[in-house]
């Protein structure tokens, strides 16, 4: 295997560009795949998103988490980019950063690159998000309160605010006063809540700007520049495949298209680029907020994943639904992002079960379907239709070749890999880095 924090004096790949994307509904472990394949990569390029998603890294036994920052950030070898398509709260970044420094990982502007375009959440989006949640009562999506949904809206209807606005002190004032008019009228007048201050957000978003100018720069460009120098790139995605605004489970959803496809726009470059698709699929599904989730498991089982797999969000806290692994929509996933492979994760969590269900396709008004229906009351009538298989006991955290694992491990891991029909890359067997088995490296060679 190649990966270089697993072999010695492993040689450089040469030159490639993967997209590591979720098959699920986020927390699949994207984190820990490209902190893993790190060591031999360029630049992490970060494309849709903000801080509703969150990273969690365990690196010589410390747990770090990241909202905005790309997990790549821990390797001072390597460029961190946000692109256009991400939207970023600067407070968030500007406290991820000093967490850092302080922990001795200088980000320096040569490390860090923001893109001049990328649109800023707003203290009246936080606001906005909220309130809306709160007056949707028990329909409401459960979303992460982090302001996400309000400014994707204002990018879509022209009204947003972009990190290069932040330098100008006029024109954020003059862009800042027209905004504010009409979502304070919202605030104040529709949902009967506070109004947003002028002053005092000119003046703390003005400090934000300075305090970020030296990181913005052109992604697009340099992204074209490193792939001229034949630089290796990886595209890190935030959330997953259901939770994409066309293809995701509508309305329970984030507000930006998570599929490797929005690579494109979400960074600068053309499709043509991306060399390799990962896809990133946990040995179990979980979702946090509402909406369906047909294999979810409502009885002590589900309480078990949940403890085992430690599934409480790293954004808010809250505890995740849980349920057996969903064929269904990772054959989906891999349609909808192309994928070239798959990694499974967290496959250690399920040590202990006596069996494990896989769901193969769904029932639903007396017919058996072989994909996620289009429409959502569809998919909330549909009951999965299970393979089973054997369970394991024996502990695998120790394991680093396929061939060592329980058999009956190896059963699981071939089952996953025929139905979806595209190999499995790299198996997660605990969340440290080097609790992992590297069946084939996925860099050109
Ligand atoms: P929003 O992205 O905060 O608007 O939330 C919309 C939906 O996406 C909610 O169900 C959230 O729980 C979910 N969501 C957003 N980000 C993540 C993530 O990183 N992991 C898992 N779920 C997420």
């Amino acid at each position: 295997m190649r990966v270089k924090s697993q072999i010695k004096g492993g040689e450089r790949a040469k030159m490639s560009v993967v997209a590591i994307v979720g098959t699920q509904w986020g927390d699949e472990g994207k984190g820990k795949v490209v902190d893993l394949v790190s060591d031999r990569v360029d630049a992490v390029v970060r494309f849709q998103g903000g801080n509703n998603a969150g990273h969690t890294l365990v690196v010589n036994g410390k747990k770090h988490i990241f909202h905005l920052l790309p997990s790549g950030i821990l390797h001072e070898n390597m460029t961190c980019m946000i692109g256009n398509g991400v939207v970023i709260d600067p407070a968030v970044l500007i406290k991820e950063i000093e967490r850092l420094e302080k922990e001795g990982i200088k980000i320096t502007p040569d490390r860090l690159k923001i893109s001049q375009h990328a649109h800023v959440i707003m203290p009246y989006h936080k606001a906005l998000d909220n309130a809306r949640e709160a007056k949707k009562g028990s329909k409401k999506i459960g979303t992460t309160g982090r302001g996400i949904g309000p400014c994707y809206e204002d990018k879509a209807s022209r009204n947003g605010i972009r990190i290069h606005d932040l330098l100008k002190k006029e024109h954020l004032e003059t862009k800042l006063k027209n905004i504010l008019d009409e979502k304070n009228f919202m605030l104040q007048h529709y949902f009967k809540s506070e109004p947003i201050q002028f002053e005092q957000t000119l003046e703390e978003y003005f400090q934000y700007g300075k305090r970020l100018s030296d990181y913005v720069d052109n992604i697009s460009l340099l992204l074209d520049e490193f792939i001229k120098q034949d630089k290796n790139i990886m595209f890190e995605g935030a959330q997953g495949t259901f939770l994409d605004i066309d293809h995701g489970t509508y309305p329970y959803v984030t507000s930006s298209n998570t599929l490797a496809g929005n690579i494109c726009c979400g960074a600068g470059i053309g499709p043509g680029k991306i060399d390799k698709v990962v896809g990133v699929v946990k040995a179990y599904s979980t979702r946090v907020g509402g909406g369906p989730f047909p294999t979810e498991l409502h009885d002590e089982l589900g309480l078990h994943l949940r403890e085992a797999g430690g599934e409480y969000g790293s954004t808010t806290g809250r505890p995740r639904r849980c349920g057996w692994l969903d064929i269904v929509m990772i054959k989906k996933a891999c349609r909808l992002n192309g994928l070239d492979g798959i990694i499974i994760t967290k496959l250690d969590v399920l040590t202990g079960l006596k069996e494990l269900k896989i769901s193969i396709a769904y029932r639903v008004n007396g017919q058996e379907i072989y994909d996620v229906p289009p429409d959502l009351e569809a998919f909330e009538q549909c009951t999965p239709v299970y393979k089973t298989l054997p369970g394991w006991n024996e502990d695998i955290r120790n394991i680093r070749t396929f061939s060592e694992l329980p058999e009956n491990t190896k059963l699981y891991l071939k089952t996953i890999e025929e139905l979806v029909g595209v190999p499995i890359y790299i198996v997660s067997v605990g969340p440290a880095r080097e609790e992992t088995i590297i069946l084939e490296n996925f860099f050109k060679q």
